[in-house]
């Protein structure tokens, strides 16, 4: 990019991991709007603090209320959306807070495009819950409007949710509770822990 000259911070990231006791890495949840993402993700938020782990939950509808209030839900609005809402996630990472970014994030190559962005420290989290699990709860009433034909482009029903053929943690939401998936996460990140100390 011309014309365009990048700081460093006034410190570095090796005094920030002297500082902090907490490794710094996204858990990115997919899923359908009603598969519980954001529901999990508090609940893991939740567990972290209790075990003094400071984490931030990055969710798709917050941050379309603010930073990507111009974005729609055509693929190309929703490649920004994803694009912008990796790079957030990517500055809190550098500082060492786990993120939990909570996207529906409906499209193969869209979880691509953010993995390669996110580099090193980003874990895909698949969130399954059927199309009929989903609009039984339909917790935003959004599934009905879809039917309804008020929204046109709803995933899963006006546009498709591609189904993650690969993820570094996946979790069944059709037939758990919140408690034993968000107990399933703490599991998965004390397993990365363990790794990186070994
Ligand atoms: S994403 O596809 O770009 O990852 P994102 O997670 O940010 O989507 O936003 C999804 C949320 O927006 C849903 O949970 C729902 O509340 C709301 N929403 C409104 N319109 C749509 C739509 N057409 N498709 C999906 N979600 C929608």
């Amino acid at each position: 990019m011309d014309n365009i000259y990048p700081i460093n911070q006034g410190i570095t990231k090796r005094q920030i991991d002297e500082l902090c006791i907490q490794k710094g890495l996204i858990l990115w949840l997919t899923g359908l709007s009603g598969s519980g993402k954001s529901t999990i993700a508090k609940e893991v938020q939740r567990k972290l603090f209790e075990s003094g782990k400071m984490s931030y939950i990055l969710d798709g509808d917050n941050l379309r209320l603010g930073l990507n209030k111009d974005l729609g839900f055509s693929f190309e609005d929703r490649k920004e959306n994803l694009r912008r809402a990796s790079e957030v996630a990517c500055i809190l990472r550098e500082n060492n807070i786990i993120v939990i970014s909570c996207f529906i994030t409906p499209f193969a190559s869209l979880r691509k495009l953010i993995a390669d962005l996110c580099g090193d420290g980003f874990h895909l989290v698949y969130v399954e819950a059927s199309l009929g699990t989903c609009e039984k709860r339909d917790p935003k009433g959004l599934y009905k409007k879809a039917r309804d034909g008020v929204i046109k482009d709803f995933t899963g029903i006006g546009q498709d949710y591609e189904i993650p053929e690969k993820s570094s943690l996946h979790l069944n939401s059709n037939i758990n509770s919140i408690d034993t998936l968000s107990g399933q996460v703490i599991q998965f990140l004390s397993k990365l822990e363990d790794n990186d100390h070994s």
